[in-house]
C-alpha cells in the first residue's frame, strides 16, 4: 500500500467528490429519521496542507485553495456554501477528508463508520474523529467491513467507496463491492469514485456497474486542463458514480460547476450525466 491521500488532499477530484458528499448528506438531514454513513476508504480524516506531502504536489493549491475566497458569499448554491463552511472550520492550511466532512454533518441520531487499512492513516483518522461521539474509525479492510455493516439498522444512508486504485484489479473489486452492497441495501445512496485515465475505460467501468441491474445512477465528472505544476503523470480527470442519487444532487452540482470552473482555471469542467433512471 503505497498510496497516501496526503499528497492529493484538497485537489480538484476531492473538491467534486466532497461537494457531492455534502449535498447528499444535507438531503438525508431533511428527514428527522436517523441515517448511517459508511466510508469504506477513509484516509486520514484531516490534512495539513503545509506539510511536505501536500506541498510537494501542489494539488490543493490548484484545488481547494482557489475556492476558499468564495466562502461566506451570499449567492452560492446551498451545498457549495455548506462545503466551504466545513472546510473553513478546519482553519487556513487544513483540509477535512470525507470522514471528517461527514462527521461534521451528523446529528445526534446519525452515525458514521469510517474504515482505513493503512495503520498510520487509521491512527490519524481515529484522532480526527475523536471529538465526534457518533463517528467511529476502524483499522480494517473497507470491502470486508462493508458487507458486515450493510444493511444498517437505520435503513437510510450513504456508502462512499473511494479506493486508491493501486492494484491492477481494483476497478473490478470496487465494482463488485458496490453491487454486493447494493444487493444487501438497495435503497442506500452509493458514491463510487474512480480516476479517469481514458474515457472509454471509464465508460466501460460504469457500464459494468450498471449491468448489475441498478436502475438509478448519476455520473459526475471533473477535469482540469493542465495538472498542477504541469506534472504530466498526474491525474487530470476523475468521476463519481452515484447510485440512488438524492433529489437535487444533479442541480446542486450543475449550479456549482460555473463557479468551480471560474476559480479553478481554464479547462476545468464539471459535468453531470444521468446513466440510468431520472433525467434519461
Ligand atoms: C483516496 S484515499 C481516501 C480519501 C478519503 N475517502 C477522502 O475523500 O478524504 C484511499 C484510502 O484507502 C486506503 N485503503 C487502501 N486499501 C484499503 C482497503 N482495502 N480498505 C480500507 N482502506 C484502504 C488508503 O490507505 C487510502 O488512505
Amino acid at each position: 500500500m503505497n498510496y497516501r491521500h496526503a499528497f492529493h488532499a484538497g485537489n480538484f477530484a476531492d473538491v467534486a467528490k466532497h461537494l457531492a458528499l455534502v449535498t447528499a448528506i444535507l438531503h438525508l438531514r431533511k428527514k428527522d429519521k436517523p441515517f448511517f454513513v459508511l466510508d469504506t476508504h477513509g484516509g486520514c480524516g484531516r490534512y495539513d496542507l503545509a506539510a511536505d506531502a501536500a506541498q510537494r504536489t501542489g494539488e490543493a493549491e490548484a484545488g481547494i485553495e482557489r475556492l476558499r475566497v468564495l466562502a461566506g458569499r451570499q449567492d452560492l448554491p446551498e451545498a457549495l456554501a455548506a462545503y466551504l463552511e466545513i472546510v473553513a472550520q478546519e482553519g487556513a492550511g487544513f483540509y477535512p477528508g470525507s470522514p471528517l466532512i461527514a462527521a461534521r454533518l451528523l446529528r445526534p441520531q446519525d452515525r458514521l463508520v469510517a474504515i482505513e487499512k493503512h495503520p498510520e492513516d487509521a491512527a490519524a483518522l481515529r484522532a480526527a474523529l475523536k471529538p465526534f461521539p457518533n463517528a467511529k474509525a476502524e483499522e480494517a479492510d473497507g470491502y470486508r467491513r462493508m458487507t458486515a455493516l450493510l444493511p444498517p439498522p437505520e435503513r437510510r444512508g450513504l456508502v462512499l467507496i473511494d479506493p486508491p486504485y493501486e492494484a491492477p484489479d481494483e476497478f473490478e473489486t470496487a465494482a463488485e463491492a458496490l453491487t454486493a452492497g447494493w444487493d444487501r441495501f438497495a435503497t442506500g445512496i452509493y458514491m463510487l469514485w474512480f480516476p479517469v485515465k481514458s474515457q472509454a475505460a471509464a465508460d466501460a467501468f460504469c457500464g459494468e456497474v450498471l449491468a448489475a441491474g441498478i436502475t438509478k445512477a448519476l455520473r459526475i465528472d471533473i477535469e482540469i486542463g493542465t495538472p498542477p505544476r504541469d506534472a504530466k503523470e498526474r491525474l487530470t480527470a476523475a468521476g463519481l458514480m452515484v447510485v440512488n442519487p438524492p433529489y437535487g444532487l444533479d442541480t446542486q452540482m450543475r449550479a456549482a460547476a460555473g463557479l468551480l470552473a471560474g476559480r479553478m482555471g481554464e479547462g476545468t469542467r464539471l459535468s453531470v450525466v444521468w446513466l440510468a433512471g431520472e433525467g434519461r
